[in-house]
């Protein structure tokens, strides 16, 4: 591969980077409380229903109005990404990947705005936001040079007086539907992936986070990505979801979200309809419950460190955040105390005021954690936290309860905020027993000493993404390919040198001569 390395990330303690983010607000505030289109073969299209886009600190500062597609918008953006497939689908790897090249470039040149619009958006604090840019350009950049790497196909075997190829050809039309919590890298890599990839795309983004969507929209024009070969189609999901998934002209759909929308998608699209003529393919990425198992003889102040960064970072909204410590009995306590007297120092406010922790996503999360909260109570002791703030935005603080069982429901159910649960075991091997007791096996960390703990973790600890001595979130693509076990999802493995496989097909030449 072409060199590769990651995006760095920002040094916030310098008073230039600082700057930069209060330009970015200012350039973002320009276009709030615009209207947005959706856009169908590079037309703007502006529907008179539209979804209100706020911030979820600030609950009365408008983002934006986002127009909604209904069946008739999708209907048309279908036929033009069908009709477009048949030119995009011939265009050169080079043409495809430079796209992507051009794309990373112009959204490092407007960093200060999208790390700005992520803070507004998606309420992230700034080294969140600014990661999540990173981790966009990264994917840009990562799947380019992927893509070129499948340019001639893999080496096959010829006999005399034959000769074989095999080479990677396009799927068709993709559906990528996706989260609000990496509002611009999950938006940005999936869609990157399935075009760069030679298919055709109907993006629709999710209802919070649309209008760093509809930007990146405009990077991808600005970098000369032909009219038609990514559709933004923003609509209500019971409008265009299931109608999208069912359709028989859909080659596949890259989802990333939660378990049940996850399994929803995947069951529907495995009906054949009448006149389809592909099997639809699935990559599903979904929820997680991770856990840090932490051993004894470690230094417990490096694992609190990993329990609260990985647990309370973006208040717990990724599906990598650590919502279950499985501490060692005789480390149990000391560790527990640590992590309460960390957590306590943790700001929690507006994150563009700088703020350690800013808001969750809606009035949807903070019932639902509210909620977890109540349970935890009846479950375990509530060491710190469980308090909720609703005025001026949605803001849970960061909760922590010991005293659970390994199965207790706040130690199996995802939550998606600001709450870690811990509990016991007895010995190394009840501990790797009570971390894989989960449905889901997406990350997970395990903080050691020994070599013989880490290989038995490595073997028997079933997580698609594991880490050694550090906290259970923020893998870095084309480091550490991301992607999940169980009903975790598909295992799609973003960010790792197979994921573009999964959004095309093997052909086989064979001529004779
Ligand atoms: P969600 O499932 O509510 O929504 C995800 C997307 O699906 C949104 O765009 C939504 O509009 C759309 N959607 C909802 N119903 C649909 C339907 N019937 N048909 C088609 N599309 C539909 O998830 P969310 O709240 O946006 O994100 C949080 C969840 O995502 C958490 O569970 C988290 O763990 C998971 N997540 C997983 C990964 C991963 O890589 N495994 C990464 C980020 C987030
Ligand atoms: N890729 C993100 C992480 O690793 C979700 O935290």
């Amino acid at each position: 591969m072409i060199d590769y390395k990651h995006e760095p990330f920002t040094d916030f303690s310098k008073q230039e980077n600082k700057d930069m983010v209060a330009e970015g607000i200012k350039v973002v505030q320009e276009y709030f409380g615009q209207d947005f289109p959706l856009v169908i073969n590079g037309e703007r299209i502006m529907t008179k229903d539209k979804s209100t886009v706020y911030n979820p600190a600030k609950k009365e500062e408008i983002i934006g109005y986002m127009s909604q597609a209904t069946q008739k918008e999708a209907d048309k953006a279908m036929d033009v990404a069908l009709e477009t497939f048949k030119s995009w689908r011939n265009y050169s790897f080079e043409f495809r990947a430079d796209v992507l090249f051009k794309a990373a470039a112009i959204v490092r040149k407007r960093k200060a705005e999208f790390t700005a619009l992520l803070i507004k958006e998606a309420g992230k604090p700034w080294n969140e936001a600014d990661a999540d840019v990173a981790e966009g350009i990264d994917f840009l950049e990562y799947y380019g040079r992927l893509h070129l790497e499948l340019k001639n196909g893999k080496k096959v075997e010829s006999r005399p007086g034959e000769y074989n190829q095999f080479h990677y050809i396009p799927l068709g039309v993709g559906m990528v539907i996706s989260p609000w919590n990496f509002a611009f890298a999950i938006m940005a890599g999936t869609t990157a992936a399935a075009l760069v990839s030679g298919n055709t795309v109907l993006l629709k983004p999710s209802s919070s986070t649309p209008v760093v969507a509809y930007k990146f929209i405009e990077v991808l024009e600005e970098a000369g990505l032909p009219n038609g070969v990514v559709n933004f189609i923003p609509g209500s999901s019971r409008e265009i979801g299931d109608y999208l998934v069912d359709h028989k002209d859909l080659s596949f759909v890259s989802f990333t979200g939660s378990r049940d929308v996850g399994v929803r998608i995947y069951e529907r699209a495995a009906v054949v309809h009448e006149g389809q003529v592909n099997l639809k393919r699935v990559i599903a990425e979904m929820g997680g419950k991770d856990t840090i198992v932490v051993d004894s003889g470690v230094d417990l102040d490096k694992a609190a460190d990993a329990v609260v960064a990985s647990a309370f970072g973006f208040s717990g909204q990724k599906c990598s955040a650590c919502s279950r410590v499985i501490a060692l009995e005789d480390i149990h306590d000391e560790l527990l105390e640590k992590v309460v007297e960390k957590t306590k120092e943790l700001t929690v406010g507006d994150p563009e005021t700088g703020a350690y922790m800013g808001p969750v996503i809606d009035e949807a999360s903070i019932k639902k954690i509210g909620e977890y909260i109540e349970i935890g109570k009846k479950e375990g002791k509530l060491e710190v936290g469980g308090n909720i703030d609703n005025e001026t935005g949605h803001f849970v603080y960061p909760t922590v309860f010991s005293g659970l069982k390994h199965d207790d429901r706040l130690m199996q159910e995802e939550i998606f905020g600001p709450v870690v649960g811990f509990a016991k075991a007895k010995d190394f091997d009840q501990a790797i027993e009570f971390a894989n007791d989960t449905d889901y096996g997406l990350t997970g960390a395990v903080i050691t000493t020994s070599r013989e703990r880490m290989e038995q973790a490595r073997r028997d600890f079933h997580v698609g993404n594991l880490y050694f001595n550090r906290g259970c979130t923020g893998a870095i693509v084309g480091y550490q390919p991301f992607g999940g076990f169980k009903m975790s999802g598909t295992d799609s493995k973003a960010g790792g040198p197979d994921y573009l496989l999964l959004h095309m097909q093997g052909k086989t030449t064979s001529e004779m001569f």
